[in-house]
């Protein structure tokens, strides 16, 4: 029986997945809705507190309906939860957004919360860590920070936008940080047919919002529309049907 469940685990690639108070709660509720259902790998899930307040003032993504994205989710403060532990195998974690706190408290080893543990124990187990690291401007101390989690293994990770791939919307912006984080990891054979396929259900090639809003989530009036709304519209071509402007 034991050497049963050994077997099952090892196939089972285990994410921990890290969603800090920092804006752009979307980069980590985009990386739990693409490996959701991914047959083989399992998401183990801390928010902070912070994050919690912000996905509410940013998203229309309820706390429950993205712990529901994930395998397994765990309260910030069970700082004896079983990512908090060495002996819990995992393939890495990501913190999807990295708030300086949260950075700052990775850095130095200050893992008073459970995010902060996971992330400790993943950089002490020489696992891959990424911190997408959100902030600007950025002072001293925040450099130092990210120095410090770099030379401590972590990968720093700010997502910024490739505009070399000419995205049309803040939501293609989203998923080339996304997939390019994966790849990281080493998910490029177990994500592209899950990672199609939310891009097909969601409708995010068509120059959409930010946003995959939840089933039953309050549609956004025009007043209120996202900066994803907004950014599609100021990249798009000026009635061309998808083509883009700008100089030849
Ligand atoms: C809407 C909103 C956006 C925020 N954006 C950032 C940000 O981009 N970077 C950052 O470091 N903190 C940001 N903060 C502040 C953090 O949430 C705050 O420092 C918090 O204590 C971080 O805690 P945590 O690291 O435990 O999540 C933001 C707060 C709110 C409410």
């Amino acid at each position: 029986m034991m050497a049963t469940a050994g077997r099952r685990d090892a196939q089972v690639k285990r994410l921990v997945v890290g969603i800090s108070g920092a804006t752009g709660i979307i980069y980590g509720i985009r990386l739990l809705e693409t490996l959701h259902a991914a047959p083989g790998i399992e998401t183990h899930l801390v928010l902070s507190a912070a994050a919690k307040r912000t996905m509410v003032e940013e998203t229309s993504w309820t706390v429950q309906q993205v712990e529901t994205l994930a395998t397994r989710s765990y309260p910030d403060r069970d700082i004896g939860a079983a990512i908090a532990s060495g002996s819990f195998s995992t393939c890495g974690m990501v913190i999807a957004p990295c708030s300086m706190k949260t950075l700052a408290a990775v850095a130095t080893g200050y893992t008073e919360s459970l995010l902060a543990r996971a992330a400790d124990v993943t950089l002490k187990e020489g696992r891959c860590l990424i911190a997408l690291v959100r902030e600007t401007p950025l002072h001293r101390g925040h450099l130092e920070a990210m120095l410090a989690l770099a030379q401590a293994g972590g990968i720093v990770w700010p997502p910024l936008p490739d505009f070399s791939r000419r995205p049309r919307s803040v939501a293609a912006v989203i998923d080339e940080t996304v997939g390019h984080v994966l790849r990281r990891l080493g998910f490029s054979d177990d994500v592209p047919p899950q990672w199609e396929e939310v891009k097909a259900r969601t409708g995010r090639n068509a120059g959409q919002g930010a946003e995959t809003a939840p089933a039953g989530a309050r549609q956004r009036p025009a007043s209120e529309a996202s900066t994803g709304a907004r950014l599609a519209i100021a990249t798009a071509a000026p009635g061309a049907g998808g083509q883009r402007s700008g100089p030849p």
